[in-house]
């Protein structure tokens, strides 16, 4: 397993992952008729654009099987949200069913963070469903749950909540990385 900064050309790939693990994780908590609808070309497209234009201040990473095959990514920069305490954002982390639980998160949510912390950010902060079970992995990587607000997918409300790191340095074990 390798992880390395995405490049533009990943965006079909980094699609599948994104498409797949949606519906792997979100059925019975976002709208079927989301999930069903969501397309593998449209949404590469929107990544190609998202990573055609990624700009100085955003991170975006894959993790790559042995063969090189992308089978997570993880994105940050600066929070979205102003007054939140928190300057740096995790905006997204998604693996295929098969790759989770086997440590590739974590290293991801790594990277993020040293990436972050080399680029003015200290602090990180994430957004999740409430009821992913997502949100026990931010816990076990030291997050705090610290704010929620209400969402629409698919005209559903959904319930989201925040979770933070008020200090980057607890997600860089080893600095010379
Ligand atoms: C959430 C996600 C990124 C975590 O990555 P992962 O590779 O599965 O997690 P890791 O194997 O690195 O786990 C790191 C730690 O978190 C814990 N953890 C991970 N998922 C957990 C869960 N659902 N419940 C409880 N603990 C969990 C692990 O036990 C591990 O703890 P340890 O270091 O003490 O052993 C991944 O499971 C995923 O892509 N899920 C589906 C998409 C999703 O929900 N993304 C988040 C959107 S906000």
């Amino acid at each position: 397993m390798r992880i390395r900064l995405a490049k533009v050309d990943d965006a079909s790939a980094i699609s599948i992952v994104h498409i797949n693990s949606w519906r792997s994780s979100y059925r019975g908590i976002v709208p079927d008729q989301v999930l069903d609808s969501l397309d593998y070309v449209r949404n590469g497209s929107r990544w190609r654009e998202m990573l055609s234009n990624l700009g100085e201040m955003k991170c975006f990473f894959v993790a790559e099987d042995d063969d090189g095959r992308i089978i997570g990514f993880a994105i940050g920069g600066p929070n979205r949200e102003e007054k939140t305490g928190f300057n740096g954002e995790l905006y997204a982390i998604y693996l295929l069913k098969e790759y989770q639980g086997k440590g590739v998160g974590k290293k991801l949510v790594e990277n993020v963070a040293y990436w972050l912390s080399r680029h003015k950010y200290n602090s990180m902060l994430v957004w999740v469903l409430e009821k992913n079970p997502a949100k026990y992995f931010y816990e076990s990587l030291g997050a705090r749950p610290v704010g929620r607000k209400k969402i629409e997918i698919g005209n559903a409300p959904l319930d989201e909540l925040s979770y933070g790191w008020p200090d980057l340095s607890i997600l860089i074990p080893n600095k010379s990385k």
